[in-house]
């Protein structure tokens, strides 16, 4: 059993901020869904929930943190597709288990990609890009998140589709890499809809297709890649919530109630609607639903990695 200090701590839980630590830089995708969501959770906690980028080595770096610190519910992590699944096929020296060194609490959302461009880009469709980006193969720019993030991984799948290697440039976090598109630096990215719907919306970037069976609701008039020509692209990704492991169940339980809660919301509902994410069903919701589903995901990169790994190999 535990202290009677433990104990009381536990009843009190929470009695100070917590900490989100955001594996990305301020502005991007998983930095959108976290403030999005820790904002409602404080409401129902009681407490404020302190917005923390812990930037570095494609997110591991916020994942080592988290991994490492008190399990005391004061410190999560979003956690993401790369952070969480991918990065194990990617990383042999990952140095965190994504199952056994974390405390699952909820998945959070899931979004699709997709495949955009600076606007002055010559292709005003996916199948003039696919044919731009043959013919410019090496001086072709290909912005993303770092090896083993969202954006490096999705990209890896384009790429290797489509049968080219452009030349990779890692960023912080596809924020800064969307601030290039828009600039006109790079060429193009991979990236989740959570970003690319305001810039689609604003007409700053092109977006050539979802890579999903369905149209977006938040961007309606970019096509599919059943539409647009390119049906094996399908690739959705997620993001997550975790806490150190070993932290005590009714600690788990209270802040997964707080993520319930906010997902149920109609802030968050609105807000999520607007920018393209879907929210999870509820058991994928749970702390049980999270463990399942990422044992799935990483059985579903792993050989997606391999082979995408071993076509750009060749
Ligand atoms: C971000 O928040 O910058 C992205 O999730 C990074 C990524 O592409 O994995």
């Amino acid at each position: 059993g535990w202290s009677a200090q433990a104990q009381t701590q536990t009843q009190t839980y929470p009695s100070r901020p917590l900490t989100m630590v955001i594996p990305f830089a301020a502005g991007g995708p998983t930095d959108v869904i976290g403030r999005i969501i820790g904002e409602q959770m404080s409401r129902s906690l009681g407490q404020s929930v302190v917005i923390e980028n812990v930037v570095g080595a494609s997110g591991q770096t916020a994942g080592l943190r988290v991994s490492q610190a008190a399990p005391d519910g004061y410190t999560f992590l979003i956690g993401h597709t790369g952070t969480h699944a991918a990065a194990v096929a990617l990383n042999p020296k990952l140095r965190y288990d994504p199952l056994s060194d974390f405390t699952p609490v909820g998945l959070v959302n899931t979004n699709p990609i997709l495949v955009v461009a600076r606007k002055t880009l010559p292709a005003s469709n996916l199948r003039e890009f696919v044919a731009y980006l043959k013919a410019s193969e090496g001086k072709v720019t290909n912005a993303h998140a770092g090896i083993g993030s969202v954006s490096h991984t999705t990209c890896l799948l384009f790429n290797s589709i489509v049968g080219i290697k452009p030349t990779e440039v890692p960023y912080r976090g596809t924020g800064p890499a969307m601030n290039d598109i828009i600039g006109g630096q790079v060429d193009y990215l991979c990236d989740q809809i959570v970003n690319v719907a305001p810039q689609v919306q604003a007409d700053t970037i092109k977006a050539f297709a979802v890579a999903q069976a369905e149209r977006a609701r938040s961007l309606p008039g970019v096509p599919t890649t059943d539409e647009a020509g390119l049906p094996e692209y399908k690739v959705q990704v997620w993001n997550a919530m975790f806490l150190p492991k070993d932290t005590p169940r009714p600690i788990l339980d209270k802040l997964n109630e707080a993520l319930v809660a906010a997902l149920a919301s109609p802030a968050v509902q609105t807000r999520f609607a607007e920018l393209g994410a879907d929210v999870p069903a509820r058991d994928l919701q749970s702390p049980e639903g999270l463990h399942r589903f990422i044992r799935s995901e990483i059985d579903r990169w792993t050989p997606v990695i391999r082979k995408a790994g071993a076509v750009l190999d060749q």
